[in-house]
């Protein structure tokens, strides 16, 4: 069980997730398309995940495209996923050197096939990798997540492998995308939104947060850092006292 002791002051986050928001209106204030807010995202990404592996952050889970997104012109979505085979692809080599697992939840076969093959082509490539997972969250909602626990939970108890009574929250965490992954304990939104936007309902029950006006792509090491430390200022009581 997680206890307040084991956030002592000044602690460094083992896990962060970051709702990476603010790309078009970033583009927009420089009069630009919302492609080019999603290209400069992608520099922001590589910053963070240099200062994650810096800070000794074990996991960096990052909301790269909500199940939602979909809803968006086809235009700006497929730009979206040639932009992600892009990243995956150039940075592969990269992100190796640093020690970078690259991991994936959501709905992955949602994706376009060479997206897919390069992500897969990635996840394969670093899986030895131990020194930070990157996580990326694509395709993903988190209703569907855990709806999808509850129909594997479901069959295990109509095979009778499963007994109702033994269903607890330990055992739903095992059944969702994240059940290798410990909670985030640090969750950071750019561009000021104070909503979840269908992001992890269930493993931030008790993250901290901080929400910073900042866009996404001017997210930076510096203010990471920032978060780092504020972070280590809270105390987080878990319910006790
Ligand atoms: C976040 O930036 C990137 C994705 C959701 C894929 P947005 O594209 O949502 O940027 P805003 O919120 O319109 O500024
Ligand atoms: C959340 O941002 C999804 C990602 C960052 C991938 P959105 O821009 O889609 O969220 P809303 O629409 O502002 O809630
Ligand atoms: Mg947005």
């Amino acid at each position: 069980m997680t206890t307040p002791s084991s956030n002592p002051p000044g602690s460094v986050p083992r896990h962060i997730a970051i709702i990476m928001d603010g790309n078009g209106r970033w583009a927009r204030s420089k009069g630009l398309e919302r492609l080019s807010g999603h290209e400069r995202g992608a520099e922001a990404v590589r910053d963070c995940v240099k200062g994650c592996r810096e800070l000794g952050v074990e996991y960096l889970t990052l909301y790269a495209f909500s199940t939602e997104n979909w809803q968006r012109p086809k235009s700006e979505v497929m730009g979206l996923m040639a932009l992600l085979e892009r990243f995956v692809t150039k940075e592969l080599a990269e992100l190796n050197a640093q020690g970078v697992r690259v991991e994936a939840i959501g709905h992955i076969t949602d994706l376009p096939e060479s997206t897919q093959k390069a992500l897969r082509h990635a996840i394969e490539t670093t899986a030895q990798n131990n020194k930070l997972t990157l996580v990326l969250a694509l395709s993903y909602s988190s209703r569907v997540e855990i709806v999808d626990a509850i129909q594997e939970i479901a069959r295990e108890v109509q095979a009778g492998k499963l007994d109702p009574s033994a269903i607890d929250a330990e055992l739903l965490s095992r059944h969702l995308y994240t059940r290798a992954y410990p909670d985030p304990d640090l969750l950071i939104r750019t561009s000021g939104e104070m909503r979840l936007s269908n992001f992890l309902l269930w493993q931030l029950s008790y993250t901290e947060f901080y929400i910073t006006p900042t866009l996404w792509p001017d997210f930076r090491k510096e203010e990471l850092l920032q978060a780092v430390r504020d972070f280590g200022k809270r105390q987080r009581r878990f319910g006790g006292i």
